[in-house]
C-alpha cells in the first residue's frame, strides 16, 4: 500500500506535465506567422455588431529590476522614453479605431506587462517561480542550490493556499484568492468568471485588443499577437501600418474545445459530450481522486485542483506530449 507520505510525490511524478496555463486556447505558442497585418485589418473592418471592447496596453517599463522577474521590461530611470512610447501607443490606438467599423463602448482597460500591477486589495495571485537564467541573465543573482525541488515547490504551495484560506480567501481556479466580497469572488459564485491572458478576471468582453509590443489581441475569428520587439513594433507604427507578427483563425474545433478548457479552469467543471473520446485521458487522474467523471460531466476534485493544467491538457488537441517549451504544471 502506497505510505500517505509518498502520495505527493507520488501524484507530482504522475502528473506534474510539461502543459501549458491555459490563459486561452489554443495557446499562444500556436500562432503562426500565417496570420499578418492584413488579416488582423480585415478582422476588425468586418461588419457585425459592435460589441464592448476590452483594451489592453502593455507597458514594459519599470523603476526597479525584480530579481525573480521573467517578464520582458525594461528598466528605465527617466521618464521621456515612457512618454515618447505612449505617443506610439495612442498612434496604434488611432489605427485600430480607424478600421473599426462602428462606435464601440469600452468596457475594460487592463494596463500590463512591467507597470506594476497595483493588486486589488481583494486578490492576491500565487504563482511558482520559473528560473530561467538563461532568458533572464538577472535571475543568476539567484542561488540556485537554494531553490526548492518539486516536491518542496508542492508543499510552499499547498502551504500558501491554506494560510490563504484560513486568513478568509476563496481559493478561485488554479492560483488566484479573493476575497469573499470581492468582484473576483462573485464571479466564480455567478458563475461568470473568466481566464485570459491577464489570468483570472471578470472580463467577459467578446473583443479584446491589444496595443504594445507582444500584445495579444482576441477577436471572435482569431487570436493576434502584435510585433514582440520594439524596434519592429516602433518601425510599423512609425510608418502607419497596423502590423501582427503572428496570429491563429480559430476553428469551430478550437472554440469548443476553448469553452470547455475555460469552464474547466475557471469552476472545475465541464461536460465535454463532444469529446467524449478524450475522457479516457482523464482516467489515471480519476483513480487517484483528482478527477470525478459522471456520465458526461468532469469534475476535478479539490485534491485534483493543483493539477487543473493537467486535466485540460486531454482537451487540448495542439499539445504534443511532455513538449519541453511548457513549464511544468505545479
Ligand atoms: C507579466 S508579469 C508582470 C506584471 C507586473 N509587473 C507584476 O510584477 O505584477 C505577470 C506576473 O508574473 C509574475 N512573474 C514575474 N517573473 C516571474 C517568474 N520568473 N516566475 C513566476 N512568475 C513571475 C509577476 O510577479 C506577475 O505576477
Ligand atoms: S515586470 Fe513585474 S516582476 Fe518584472 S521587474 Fe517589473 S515589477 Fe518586477
Amino acid at each position: 500500500m502506497t505510505k500517505k507520505t509518498d502520495r505527493p510525490t507520488n501524484l507530482l511524478a504522475k502528473f506534474d506535465r510539461r502543459v501549458p496555463p491555459y490563459t486561452s486556447y489554443p495557446t499562444a505558442v500556436q500562432l503562426t506567422p500565417a496570420v499578418q497585418g492584413d488579416r488582423y485589418r480585415a478582422w476588425l473592418g468586418e461588419p457585425g455588431p459592435t460589441p464592448p471592447l476590452s483594451l489592453y496596453f502593455h507597458i514594459p517599463f519599470c523603476d526597479n529590476l525584480c530579481w525573480f522577474c521573467g517578464c520582458h521590461t525594461k528598466v528605465v530611470r527617466r521618464y521621456a522614453p515612457i512618454a515618447t512610447y505612449l505617443d506610439l501607443l495612442l498612434r496604434e490606438l488611432d489605427l485600430v479605431a480607424d478600421r473599426l467599423p462602428g462606435r464601440h463602448r469600452v468596457c475594460h482597460v487592463h494596463l500590463g506587462g512591467g507597470t506594476p500591477t497595483i493588486l486589488a486589495p481583494d486578490r492576491v495571485c500565487l504563482f511558482g517561480y520559473a528560473h530561467v537564467p538563461w532568458m533572464k541573465k538577472h535571475q543568476r543573482l539567484i542561488d540556485e542550490a537554494r531553490l526548492p525541488d518539486a516536491a518542496e515547490r508542492f508543499a510552499q504551495y499547498l502551504a500558501a493556499a491554506e494560510r490563504l484560506q484560513e486568513a478568509g480567501y476563496l481559493w478561485i481556479g488554479l492560483d488566484h484568492f479573493a476575497r469573499p466580497g470581492g468582484d473576483l469572488a462573485k464571479a466564480a459564485r455567478d458563475q461568470t468568471l473568466r481566464r485570459n491572458f491577464q489570468g483570472y478576471t471578470t472580463d467577459d468582453a467578446p473583443v479584446r485588443l491589444g496595443f504594445g509590443p507582444s500584445a495579444i489581441g482576441m477577436l471572435p475569428q482569431g487570436l493576434v499577437q502584435n510585433e514582440v520587439s520594439m524596434k519592429a513594433y516602433r518601425d510599423a507604427i512609425e510608418a502607419g501600418v497596423l502590423q501582427v507578427a503572428r496570429g491563429l483563425a480559430l476553428t469551430a474545433d478550437d472554440r469548443l474545445r476553448g469553452a470547455v478548457i475555460e469552464r474547466l479552469m475557471c469552476f472545475l467543471e465541464a461536460d465535454p459530450r463532444v469529446f467524449a473520446g478524450d475522457l479516457a485521458a482523464l482516467q489515471e487522474m480519476a483513480a487517484d481522486g483528482l478527477v470525478e467523471i459522471d456520465g458526461w460531466r468532469v469534475r476535478v476534485t479539490e485534491a485534483g485542483r493543483p493539477f487543473l493544467r493537467t486535466a485540460c491538457a486531454a482537451f487540448d488537441s495542439y499539445l504534443e506530449p511532455d513538449a519541453v517549451r511548457h513549464a511544468q504544471a505545479v
